[in-house]
């Protein structure tokens, strides 16, 4: 671990049984509410990566895609949740540990060979970022890396991203 990522490390809480009992939910919002925790958790998320444009994952990682996007002069496009756009061009429906979940990417924001960097704040199972790169290389994009806060190292979701290196600043 780097440093000056001690400190935002520190600033991540742990609150047990939740959503559910027997969880205990790694709780990343005092982090981002922490100026030089977010400045530097920003900056490392985009380091050492080449990009033209940032892909966010709703919600939490429209946070940290937009800060992301900002600090390195790229635009960001935010994956939603279905039914939030007017206008789609493509989504994709993966597979939850319980049900399904599904994202959108918005028409007329991603263009062929465009390098994009996915940013998202928690890797837990990996079906998330998995599904958000596999939508971004449908639309032609060339996905430079997955980068997210915070890994979940246990849930090995890392081996489930197939289309894209993680990048994770922090681990548990
Ligand atoms: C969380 C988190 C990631 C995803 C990780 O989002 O922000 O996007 O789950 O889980 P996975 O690796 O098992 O797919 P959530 O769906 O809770 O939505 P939110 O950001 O809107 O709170
Ligand atoms: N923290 C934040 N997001 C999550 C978690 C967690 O522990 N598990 C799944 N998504």
């Amino acid at each position: 671990i780097h440093p000056t990522l001690s400190k935002a490390s520190r600033l991540i809480r742990e609150v047990p049984d939740f959503p559910e009992p027997g969880v205990l939910f790694r709780d990343i919002s005092p982090l981002l509410a922490d100026g030089e925790a977010l400045s530097t958790v920003v900056t490392a998320l985009g380091e050492g990566h080449e990009f033209d444009v940032v892909a966010g994952v709703e919600a939490r990682g429209f946070l940290v895609g937009a800060a992301v996007a900002q600090a390195y002069g790229t635009g960001v496009v935010g994956l939603r949740k279905p039914g939030k756009l007017p206008e789609v061009a493509d989504r994709i429906d993966y597979a939850l540990e319980y049900g399904t979940a599904s994202l959108e990417l918005a028409a007329d924001t991603i263009s062929a060979g465009q390098r994009v960097l996915v940013v998202d704040d928690v890797l837990a199972t990996g079906g998330t970022l998995n599904a958000a790169c596999e939508l971004l290389g449908r639309a032609g994009a060339k996905v430079s890396a997955a980068a997210v806060v915070l890994e979940l190292t246990a849930l090995g979701g890392r081996d489930r991203v197939l289309g894209a290196d993680v990048h994770a600043l922090l681990a548990v």
